[in-house]
């Protein structure tokens, strides 16, 4: 049979697939910044519904539905309330990080698909419950890194996973700002529980760590410090406080470093930054036994590509370099991606997009960085069974 027609089949049968049965019934589970980008991107969705909304503090969810034009929305004052009086197909989670494991094990256990934000959790037994408790659903468990459909990002896995670089032996990632500490809930420790570390520490760790197959972490060295957030100088005040108050709130890290072995003989040597003397520390570096790559550090550090990337490889005994160009992306926006693939893996029953079972390696990794910082010294990753 000539590849014309059997392609025709694969055509059709992807788009049988795609085709939803039913509108899907979405609420919204925390209504601060980044649920914006969530209802923007359903909004724009046709086989969508928001169709309910919490938060903690009083009116803020009724605001923020009316301020982003969504009608036909109940409001509830925290994530039970919500699900247990509404019959939902997914939730997205959009608290901060110390909540992102409560919302998503009750949502879970209360058989919802659940799109949660980055980073998974805070510790590494969060993340190990929530796990549990998606594996005990049979529900789909995504968590929300947007960079994974940045077509530069996925350039990077088809390299690694050419062979061109050959045995990956060493990793250098991470980055971060000279001066770019936020404020509102990412200072503190009761509700953000990690500073850069996990807020953006989570996506260059993602960034290598899906590129390899996120082989299992072993140990941790790691490091943390808060000289700039605790400094008034370094702050900038908010609506709310004040840089002097901005100081006294933070309670987080502003830097952190790691110095991992992974299973297969492989050193991951991370650092990452909110604040620092420097523009940046350092491009993402991947070394294999036949070429290294690498990948140009951006000034903020949300998750992508910098510049064209580099391959360097001897051909017939000389040293080469070839460049990797920028790749365009469709246009949709990687945040209307992130979350269409999740409802199309809720509606066609596939795995989830960003699957909890990698992120757990690297909440382990961010936990790892943390006990080994508060104990000074090398410590072991022992990451439960699901
Ligand atoms: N993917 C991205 O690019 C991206 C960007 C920014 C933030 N984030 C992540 O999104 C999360 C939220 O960030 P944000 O800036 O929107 O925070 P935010 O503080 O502005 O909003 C969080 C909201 O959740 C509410 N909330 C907390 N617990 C709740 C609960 N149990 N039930 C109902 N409401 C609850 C709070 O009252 C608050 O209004 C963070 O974890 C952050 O890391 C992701």
């Amino acid at each position: 049979m000539s590849d014309k027609v059997l392609n025709q089949f694969t055509q059709a049968f992807q788009e049988e697939k795609k085709t939803p049965t039913r509108r899907l019934k979405v609420g919204i589970i925390g209504c601060g910044w980044i649920a914006e980008s969530h209802v923007e991107s359903y909004k724009q969705m046709d086989d969508v519904d928001i169709v309910a909304a919490a938060d903690l503090i009083p009116g803020k969810a009724e605001a923020f539905m009316k301020r982003y034009g969504v009608e036909g929305v109940r409001f509830y004052p925290d994530h039970k309330a919500l699900i247990d009086n509404e019959e939902l197909d997914a939730v997205s989670v959009c608290t901060y990080n110390t909540q992102h494991a409560a919302p998503t094990i009750y949502a879970l256990e209360h058989g919802v698909n659940v799109l949660l934000e980055k980073p998974f959790t805070v510790t590494l037994d969060e993340a190990v419950e929530v796990c549990r408790a998606e594996k005990k659903s049979g529900k789909l468990l995504s968590i929300g890194f947007q960079p994974r459909c940045d077509v530069n990002m996925q350039m990077i896995k088809k390299i690694v996973q050419s062979g061109a670089l050959g045995k990956v032996y060493y990793i250098q990632t991470g980055g971060g700002r000279r001066r770019g500490i936020p404020n509102s809930t990412f200072i503190e420790k009761d509700t953000a529980g990690i500073g850069a570390l996990g807020d953006i520490g989570c996506y260059s760790l993602d960034m290598v760590l899906n590129a390899i197959g996120y082989p299992r972490p072993l140990t941790a060295t790691g490091y943390k410090s808060a000289f700039f957030g605790t400094n008034p100088e370094y702050q900038v005040p908010d609506r709310f406080h004040t840089a002097e108050e901005n100081a006294a709130r933070f309670s987080v890290d502003d830097f952190a470093a790691g110095f991992i072995r992974l299973e297969g003989d492989i050193i991951l040597d991370f650092r990452i930054a909110w604040a620092m003397h420097l523009d940046t520390p350092g491009d993402t570096i991947i070394l294999g036994t036949k070429a290294g790559l690498r990948i140009p550090s951006t000034g903020c550090w949300n998750g992508s590509v910098g510049g064209e990337m580099t391959i360097y490889h001897d051909l017939a005994g000389v040293c080469m370099e070839e460049k990797v160009p920028i790749l365009k992306d469709d246009g949709k926006g990687l945040f209307y991606k992130k979350i269409r693939g999740f409802l199309d893996a809720v509606i066609n029953g596939d795995p989830a997009p960003v699957p909890s079972s990698q992120i757990l390696y690297n909440q382990a990794i961010i936990d790892g960085i943390c006990k080994s910082a508060e104990l000074g010294k090398e410590i072991e990753i022992n990451i439960p069974e699901i």
